[in-house]
């Protein structure tokens, strides 16, 4: 039985790399993308979804726009760390392939109220937006969720897009508030894992190495993605992010965490969108989530990459 998933994404070449992993993988069975506004608005989120399922010869799979803002507040983008389309790095041809006329939402919604209770997994990997608009409108479905693995948040990392804030979360507060209280199992990709997961030289040489146009193009992807966290963390290589999600459902022994409580900060500017995670067990707020905290990097890697190689 194949594991049916809605992909919720703001592609970023690291979300990219998630989506790839995924249609490479027979155990999953991708019901759909649900683009949403994040790292570059709406318009080149949607048009980066369809561009990475023509890069993987699925133009099949089904791309709806989502959210372009989020709930209430200013939309903040990522250029700096993504380049102004997003996808900078290789040249990407348009594509072909058409959007869904049917908003994101709406099709969160239709597709969970239709699958029988406890069958579909959400896998948001940008802006928490259209997952918490979808439980605002039909809060019937919330508990229809078989799960929800999203990348998202920092505890021991602490912040990338403020001192105190990982960006998914930073964009949308008020959205990632209602999701971790929405009921639903939540797993936290947060920033304490995906930091453990560097595009070092070799793991990309290891993508060029394929000798496919995915590979080459996942290549020019990571050459151009890591140049900002290398600047700003001196690490070598960038943490790819949004894959590790895709990795958990595959094979989730190659991680490691802990059931805690979750919180995030919505009301103060100086910690906006900080997630607390009461990782030592200091207060008496029920675990809410399972926080991810480590990773066998090299595990992650041999799969993505052998994935990868079957596109
Ligand atoms: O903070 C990293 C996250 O923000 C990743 O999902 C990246 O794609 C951006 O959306
Ligand atoms: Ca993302």
């Amino acid at each position: 039985m194949r594991r049916k998933i809605i992909i919720d994404t703001d592609p970023g070449q690291d979300d990219a790399f998630a989506i790839l992993l995924a249609l490479a993988s027979p155990e999953l069975e991708v019901l759909g993308l649900t683009a949403v506004a994040g790292n570059v608005p709406l318009a080149l989120t949607e048009r980066n979804a369809r561009i990475i399922c023509e890069l993987a010869g699925r133009p099949d799979i089904r791309v709806f726009a989502g959210c372009d803002k989020p709930l209430s507040r200013v939309l903040v983008t990522a250029e700096h760390v993504h380049g102004k389309t997003g996808l900078d790095g290789p040249a990407m041809v348009e594509p072909t392939m058409p959007l869904e006329a049917q908003h994101g939402v709406d099709f969160i919604i239709e597709t969970l109220r239709r699958e029988p209770a406890h069958t579909v997994t959400l896998c948001p990997l940008g802006p928490l937006t259209n997952i918490a608009e979808a439980f605002r409108r039909a809060p019937d479905v919330a508990g229809r969720v078989q799960q929800i693995v999203l990348m998202g948040g920092a505890y021991f990392e602490v912040g990338n897009i403020t001192p105190a804030a990982e960006f998914n979360i930073y964009v949308d507060p008020e959205a990632a508030d209602i999701v971790m209280k929405s009921g639903a199992p939540v797993v936290v990709m947060p920033l304490d894992v995906t930091h453990k997961v560097l595009t070092t030289r070799a793991r990309v040489e290891g993508f060029r190495a394929l000798g496919t146009e995915v590979g080459r193009v996942c290549a020019e992807w990571a050459d151009f993605f890591e140049r900002f966290d290398m600047e700003k963390y001196g690490s070598e290589g960038a943490p790819l992010h949004d894959p590790t999600v895709i990795a958990y459902l595959l094979q989730p022994g190659l991680f490691k965490g802990r059931h805690c409580n979750v919180e995030i900060e919505v009301q103060s500017d100086l910690t906006r969108g900080m997630t607390v995670a009461d990782w030592w067990g200091v207060t008496d707020r029920p675990a809410n989530a399972l926080f991810i905290g480590s990773v066998d990097a090299d595990g992650f890697f041999a799969l993505l990459t052998e994935r990868l190689a079957r596109l």
